[in-house]
């Protein structure tokens, strides 16, 4: 089947281009000016065309938790983000600890056809930290890479194990960086906002004692790792210092560690719950001077969807997470591009063409011959974001209320609308 995008402004790697585009057998067949063809047509008249979006960072909640998402409402949701491909955490019940959780959520993503669906595997066998999980089958199955989201391996020697294992099967792991003896129940950044709510803190040396720690083996082993949603200044400080060294990491952030601070705890709102915690200004501008110079790779969402029960409990019961998906686009575009910070092409490297090459996705880019996953937007639409709205069954953002630009208008994979606004 052909399709073709007319008079589309495309997102390139190295800058935009007006030109047609052409879709046939699930492929970009052709790029350029006045290409006339009698098939299906979609007007891109001052629209923006993407390579299609992928969030390497998502929690799908299937299998166990489909109360607060399953894989049909998470790829609904995905495609309505603009998402052509995610990657699934592990901390589902059972855990995504072997091939056949890997393989059960192919089958789901085959059944569902909207997003693809890459699952990441556990490291360890229910993510407990102890003996490690069947990572070569795993891969086979089609895990992309191994993760304990949600937890950091606390055992160094298991994680240093882990590695070498998963870099021997070509996989990498995506490393929650958390040390859980001093996080010892705080469920905020510990700072000015901890104090005067009376909300437990956690310092930011839980967070970057990990990170040095994982970037520490991935320098002695010389193995490439991956750090999972960065949200210190000092994170970033330490990723900069050792890429400048040639460690092979590379990281990751999401829209409420670059828009958010944590004054906005002082709501009590249990929507504002999310770990790593979001922190001050100063981690802020941190993370969007990494965005800006290369520190941090990707943006992710860490989607983490959420039951109305989960969070309307008081702050220290209530679950950590974001539901993401649906805003992540948005959200980036008007608090990164629009505010001058990083140009569309950059933007569209840290939503699409990173996480492909990271993962090996063979995906991120427009170019004829590439797989037509495309995203088309329309980036001078306002709108405000409407939780109620939102298709995840999540409905746990911080959010709503805020105006933005950047509305998704089609998500096409392999060459199928999956997504029409
Ligand atoms: O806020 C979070 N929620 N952080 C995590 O690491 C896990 C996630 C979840 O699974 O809900
Ligand atoms: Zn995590
Ligand atoms: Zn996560």
């Amino acid at each position: 089947m052909k399709l073709l995008l007319k008079n589309a402004t495309l997102v390139l790697r190295n800058g935009e281009k007006k030109a047609d585009l052409l879709i046939d057998g699930g492929k970009i067949s052709r790029i350029s000016n006045n290409i006339e063809e009698n098939c299906k047509t979609v007007d891109c008249t001052g629209k923006h065309v993407f390579a299609g979006l992928i969030d390497m960072h998502v929690h799908l909640r299937e299998p166990g938790f489909e109360g607060k998402e399953d894989i049909e409402s998470g790829s609904r949701a995905a495609v309505a983000g603009g998402f052509t491909q995610v990657c699934c955490m592990p901390n589902t019940n059972p855990v995504c600890d072997n091939a056949v959780v890997v393989s059960y959520i192919k089958y789901r993503q085959s059944q569902v056809n909207l997003c693809k669906i890459n699952p990441v595997g556990a490291i360890t066998r229910g993510q407990e930290g102890k003996a490690m999980a069947e990572i070569g089958k795993m891969k086979e199955a089609g895990a992309v890479a191994i993760s304990d989201d949600g937890k950091t391996v606390a055992d160094t020697n298991v994680m240093r194990l882990a590695m070498e294992y998963a870099h021997g099967f070509g996989l990498k792991c995506l490393c929650h960086c958390e040390d859980i003896n001093l996080v010892d129940g705080g469920v905020v950044n510990e700072g000015y906002n901890s104090t005067l709510t009376g909300l437990k803190g956690s310092l930011r040396a839980a967070e970057d004692i990990i990170i040095a720690r994982e970037i520490a083996l991935a320098e002695s082993l010389d193995i490439p790792v991956h750090i999972c949603h960065v949200s210190t200044y000092s994170g970033v400080e330490i990723i900069r210092s050792a890429k400048a060294r040639g460690v092979k990491v590379t990281a990751e952030t999401c829209p409420h560690y670059f828009i958010l601070t944590d004054d906005i705890i002082t709501s009590f709102d249990t929507n504002t719950k999310v770990n790593p915690p979001v922190r001050e200004e100063k981690d802020r501008l941190a993370i969007i001077e990494g965005l800006k110079d290369g520190t941090i790779d990707c943006i992710v969402t860490d989607h983490a969807p959420h039951a109305l029960k989960d969070k309307q409990v008081e702050y220290n019961l209530a679950a950590f997470g974001m539901s993401g998906i649906e805003t992540s686009f948005p959200l980036s575009y008007t608090y990164l591009v629009k505010t001058g910070q990083l140009t569309l092409s950059c933007l569209a490297d840290k939503m699409s063409f990173n996480p492909s090459e990271i993962l090996n996705l063979g995906a991120g880019e427009i170019k004829e011959g590439a797989l037509a996953d495309l995203t088309i937007a329309d980036l001078s639409e306002k709108y405000v974001i409407d939780s109620g709205k939102f298709l995840s069954k999540g409905k746990n953002t911080p959010f709503n209320g805020f105006e933005v630009y950047g509305k998704v208008l089609y998500t096409i994979v392999d060459g199928n609308i999956k997504y029409k606004n």
